[in-house]
């Protein structure tokens, strides 16, 4: 079946004329195609009355892949990562040997970039490029996550994070001139020093000894709890918030809604890194709690 969606509703909206009310029975007739094509992938959730929901009576949900456990015996289903789950800064580096050679020069330990209009931005992902973006060489942004092209923040946040990497592969190259490009790639590897005292507090990073890296443990089991991925490290869902704060040159303060910018590049092709970082330096979280503002809800 041609359609992501899991709801009989959406699809048969989809398929047919806007305003065609669809039939029990036709609705019925999809329910069995999704059960047919699809399997137990769609969980979908019924919605009863709720007129934010546009009167789709159904959420799209599918299950994620399933995983065994660890020593491969019956038990219940885990689920999937597709990335990795240690401290390893793969959201820059990525998270499979293929993900990051394709993020390499391969010459000095470097990145690869792209520099526009003067800015070194990540580097254009041209696998996954629509024509149109592919002539105008505006392609989106190739990183170690797939989710860069998620927000123009995350996007600077890419752009910095590879940035400071380049330059401190260039500062080892220039003290260590008989380095190779593989000696100088694997050491500026950095980790999340400033994020994570603030979200676990001091108190639990001494508990633990989390100020530094003290080097790999293989004994240690660094699988991610199903309850913390699904559940408790979500919390961050609710820290966002609908519009995020930019700065111009003259520091004039503005702001932008998050919906319209949603896995689009233009701001940031646009010259609008400047602006995204120093409002980043300006933004507060939202507060943690149990509502999400309406750019990243179902709507
Ligand atoms: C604009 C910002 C964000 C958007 C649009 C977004 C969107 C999403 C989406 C669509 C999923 C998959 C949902 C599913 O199929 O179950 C997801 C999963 C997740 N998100 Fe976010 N997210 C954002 C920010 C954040 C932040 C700030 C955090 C934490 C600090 C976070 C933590 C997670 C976690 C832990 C998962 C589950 C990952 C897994 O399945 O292993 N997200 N997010």
């Amino acid at each position: 079946m041609a359609d992501a969606a899991c709801c009989p509703d959406q699809i048969f909206a989809a398929r047919n004329e806007p305003g065609t009310v669809p039939t029990t029975e036709e609705l019925d007739e999809i329910r069995e195609e999704i059960k047919q094509e699809r399997g137990d992938v769609c969980i979908q959730i019924e919605i009863e009355d709720d007129p934010r929901h546009g009167g789709y009576v159904c959420m799209t949900q599918t299950r994620s892949r399933p995983a065994p456990p660890h020593d491969c015996s019956i038990a219940p289903r885990q689920q999937m990562n597709s990335i990795t789950h240690v401290f390893d800064g793969s959201v820059v580096y990525g998270s499979s040997q293929a993900e990051q050679d394709a993020l390499r020069s391969f010459e000095g330990g470097q990145l690869l970039t792209q520099t526009v209009n003067g800015r070194v931005l990540p580097p254009q992902d041209l696998e996954n490029c629509p024509a149109a973006d592919l002539t105008a060489q505006r392609c989106p942004f190739r990183g170690g996550d797939t989710r860069i092209n998620t927000t123009p923040n995350l996007m600077s946040m890419h752009a910095v994070a590879i940035v400071h990497h380049n330059k401190l592969a260039n500062r080892l190259g220039l003290i260590n001139p008989h380095w190779s490009d593989e000696r100088i790639f694997q050491k500026p590897t950095f980790h999340y020093y400033e994020y994570l005292p603030l979200i676990i507090g001091d108190d639990i990073i001494r508990k633990y000894k989390l100020e530094s890296y003290a080097g790999f443990r293989p004994e240690v089991n660094p699988s991610v709890l199903s309850e913390l991925a699904h559940g408790a490290m979500r919390f961050g869902h609710s820290t966002v918030g609908g519009i995020f704060g930019l700065v111009e040159d003259s520091d004039a303060d503005t702001f932008a809604f998050l919906q319209p910018h949603f896995f689009n590049t233009s701001l940031l092709y646009n010259g609008g890194y400047s602006q995204c970082i120093r409002g980043l330096l300006g933004d507060r979280p939202w507060v943690i709690d149990r509502n999400f503002p309406d750019a990243v809800s179902f709507t």
